[in-house]
């Protein structure tokens, strides 16, 4: 079972996101909303003392958020679903960086503990540190965007697998020798059919991947969402906030709803979920 974790973002990280989305300041938030400026860099604090249900209602509303959800942050009550029936084993390992914590990923059959790796992080000393005893052998490698605390543990990886090589987002600036996956492109490996998306925002090569266990094409899948889609949340937009928000729409809409998603920060959710509550997405 994996272990519960904290949500990545909480009620301040959303605004600022939210506020960088639809590109106003705090002053130009107040006066369209009515809530108070100082009110609003409180909750940018993580201060929300002051902050009335009025005032959230209000803030959703003028920033075009899914209430319920915002409400639910706001109220430390974010709906974490089960995660549950899937036709294989999801390891999450969630590894200290900086002032956070990454995730990777070790996707394997159950009995024979032979499977992929999504993501590394930062260094392979720190996944070791993780490395769950069911996981016995990875046979490739999936990077979702080359940003040091995901990719940094993938050359030791690598190594200890004896893998030539790693699949990653066309384009990807790491140095390292890789197979660039595009949209749409299918690989089997192991048990496992891994669909690559293209999905820009976070940085400018950035993919998702879709997980589904070899001849079982109608069983529950996974999503590999990296920094796109997290629960309650979604990532930075540092690349282009618009991107970002686009690719997720279109992510979660394409996905059913059973679809499981393991983010490259904070805990698994599902499609179900985010789009009924995510403040971004709902
Ligand atoms: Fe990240």
């Amino acid at each position: 079972m994996p272990v519960a974790i904290p949500l990545e973002d909480e009620l301040g990280d959303v605004l600022e996101k939210a506020l960088r989305d639809a590109g106003l300041n705090e002053e130009q938030l107040a006066a369209r909303s009515g809530v108070a400026v100082e009110k609003i860099h409180d909750a940018e604090d993580y201060r929300y003392d002051e902050l009335l249900g009025d005032d959230l209602r209000r803030l959703a509303r003028t920033l075009r958020l899914n209430e319920v959800g915002f409400r639910a942050l706001a109220g430390n009550r974010y709906p974490r679903p089960k995660i549950a029936g899937l036709p294989f084993c999801v390891h999450p390992m969630h590894m200290p960086f900086g002032v956070g914590v990454v995730n990777a990923y070790a996707v394997v059959d159950c009995a024979t503990g032979v499977g992929v790796l999504f993501d590394a992080g930062s260094e392979f000393a720190a996944l070791k540190k993780v490395w769950p005893k069911a996981v016995r052998k990875i046979e490739a490698v999936f990077l979702t965007h080359a940003e040091t605390e995901h990719a940094g543990g993938v050359p030791g990886v690598l190594k200890r697998h004896g893998l030539a090589t790693f699949y990653g987002p066309r384009g990807s600036s790491h140095g390292l020798d890789y197979w660039p996956l595009g949209e749409g492109e299918t690989v089997v490996v192991a048990d496992f059919q891994i669909t690559a998306f293209t999905t820009p925002g976070h940085c400018a090569e950035h993919n998702c991947y879709l997980v589904r266990r070899k001849g079982v094409p109608k069983g529950r899948a996974l999503l590999i969402s990296g920094d796109l889609i997290f629960a309650g949340s979604l990532g930075g937009g540092y690349f282009c906030c618009r991107q970002l928000l686009q690719q997720a729409h279109r992510i979660i809409d394409a996905l059913p709803g059973t679809t499981v998603i393991a983010p490259g920060h904070g805990p698994m959710t599902t499609v179900a979920n985010e789009r009924k509550y995510n403040p971004f997405l709902g």
